[in-house]
């Protein structure tokens, strides 16, 4: 196992959770059986996130784009979403993680919906970990959602336009109160951002890794941290200032 230092984890990992179809296919199975695969590693990732004290995790669970996939993809995929709500609920109890849902989430079923209150509601008072699942989600649809809502503000006069600022339009997306992901993994060997957090990743540090989301494994995310803290964060700051000053601040 490698060596990592528990003083330098990122405090938000953000995961893009790709290739589980091609997964299956590799293996002739049908691409459901890809995203059970790939839901075991989410329970792997989530304990070892919670156990490395990792404050928040956001996982890409389904794009608005994955709307357009097969109905009976779709259906399977919702279904999986909801018996893995079901099931780890009390494990998240046990851990203290919190659940939280960014997304349309009025495009998602009744049902799910339903599931997804309750598991919000019995986790609201834990907090250890905070679990993002990404749900019908989609980052250009995040920021139209809070022009809109920005523009309404504008209008009934309770937001004045010049107090409009990076803060203030970060805390009109789905994601306020959340602190932008310091790293974002994304497996499969895909090297774009597909409408993840387009605007929090502003400073993200990215990994990519050829794996397949069902072969990762907790070795893989050692590494991928590892990675992580040999990098320099400077934030459009020269190295030397932030060797003197040791200063990570986003300024
Ligand atoms: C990408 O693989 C993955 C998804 C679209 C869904 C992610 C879902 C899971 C990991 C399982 C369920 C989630 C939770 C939170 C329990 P892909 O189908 O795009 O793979 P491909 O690019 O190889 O076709």
């Amino acid at each position: 196992m490698v060596q990592l230092d528990p003083h330098k984890l990122p405090v938000h990992l953000a995961v893009i959770m790709d290739g589980n179809g091609r997964w299956a296919q590799q293996r002739m199975l049908k691409r459901i059986v890809g995203h059970q695969r790939g839901a075991e590693t989410v329970k792997m990732v989530v304990e070892q996130s919670s156990l490395l004290g990792i404050k928040y995790l956001t996982l890409f669970a389904f794009s608005s784009e994955n709307w357009s996939r097969p109905m009976l993809e779709v259906r399977a995929l919702m279904t999986l979403l909801k018996k893995y709500i079901r099931q780890e609920t009390a494990r998240m109890m046990r851990k203290n993680i919190r659940y939280n849902v960014i997304g349309n989430r009025s495009d998602l079923p009744p049902d799910v919906n339903e599931t997804l209150d309750e598991a919000i509601r019995k986790t609201a008072g834990n907090d250890g970990m905070v679990l993002t699942l990404a749900l019908s989600y989609g980052g250009r649809q995040e920021l139209c959602r809070a022009a809109v809502r920005m523009a309404e503000d504008a209008a009934s006069g309770t937001l004045s336009i010049g107090a409009i600022t990076p803060e203030l339009f970060g805390s009109y997306l789905d994601t306020g109160g959340l602190p932008d992901p310091d790293f974002l993994i994304r497996t499969s060997g895909e090297m774009r951002i597909s409408n993840f957090l387009l605007w929090q990743l502003a400073y993200t540090e990215l990994y990519f890794t050829e794996t397949n989301w069902p072969d990762f494994t907790i070795n893989e995310l050692h590494k991928a941290l590892v990675d992580f803290q040999s990098r320099q964060r400077r934030f459009g700051k020269t190295s030397d200032q932030i060797l003197q000053r040791g200063d990570l601040s986003n300024d």
